[in-house]
């Protein structure tokens, strides 16, 4: 794809596809900086007609212990871009509960209701610049279901970019390097593969390195994404500054 605004476009029409046609949809949907642009396609899709009444959404993933007011909370941003924009049923908009009494109950909680779904029609991911797939870092084990994931350095340096344009947006201070959370809950990499379909989408050059990596024919927990190989209905949607030159 040539660049972002085509990245969005192309990742909006996959999802309304979905959601045309007609019937009963599960969507798993994801925060950050790169999918903003794919909200507004949808969002001036629906003012044109998209009817989500028959969509159940699932948000990837939310940190623990931060209020909605905050401008790290993913429900304030999923509220904010999307949700207060779109008639998807208020009975079908789940996010982790990051306020929660136990993270880990609230997990099993989650898978519960992705189970009881039927499971993801289509999960939009993206991928940190450390080959991460929602918040399913780098290490030497994966856990497979929703579970709490201790963040790294890399992770939290690079949701600063996505915190400060929130603060920007509600107009709140973003919260020094030690006030942010460690531990995230996410939707396990066994809900994502289980997808019947896949889209990846990344945009700008601080994404080539992860791209490439989850691309080489090689699978590792080291990088997440490299799991999506195995997927046969995965579909990395790029820019040509993620892309890298590579054929995608
Ligand atoms: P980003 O995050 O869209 O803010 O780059 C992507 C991710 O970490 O999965």
């Amino acid at each position: 794809m040539p660049d972002a605004e085509a990245v969005s476009r192309r990742a909006a029409g996959e999802v309304a596809a979905l959601v045309r046609r007609g019937g009963p949809a599960t969507v798993a949907l994801p925060t950050g900086e790169t999918p903003k642009g794919m909200y507004e396609e949808l969002v001036i899709m629906s003012g044109q007609g998209l009817d989500w009444s028959g969509v159940t959404v699932f948000s990837l993933d939310e940190y623990v212990g931060v209020p909605e007011a905050s401008p790290l909370n993913y429900k304030g941003y999923m509220e904010r871009h999307f949700f207060s924009k779109v008639n998807v049923p208020v009975s079908g908009r789940h996010i982790f509960d990051s306020l929660c009494a136990s993270p880990k109950a609230e997990c099993e909680r989650y898978d519960r209701l992705i189970a009881e779904a039927g499971g993801f029609d289509l999960a939009v991911v993206g991928i940190g610049q450390n080959g991460h797939v929602a918040f399913n870092e780098p290490g030497e084990r994966l856990i497979l279901p929703c579970h709490v994931q201790e963040l790294s350095d890399d992770t939290i340096l690079a949701n600063r970019a996505v915190t400060e344009t929130e603060a920007r947006i509600v107009g709140a201070e973003v919260p020094a390097r030690d006030g942010f959370p460690t531990h995230a809950m996410t939707v396990g990499m066994a809900a994502i593969l289980g997808a019947r379909s896949i889209l990846l989408i990344a945009t700008g050059r601080s994404k080539t390195e992860a791209l490439t990596s989850m691309r080489d024919g090689t699978m590792t927990t080291r990088v997440p994404a490299s799991l999506l190989q195995l997927h046969e209905n995965c579909t990395i949607v790029a820019d040509a500054q993620a892309a890298g030159g590579m054929q995608i």
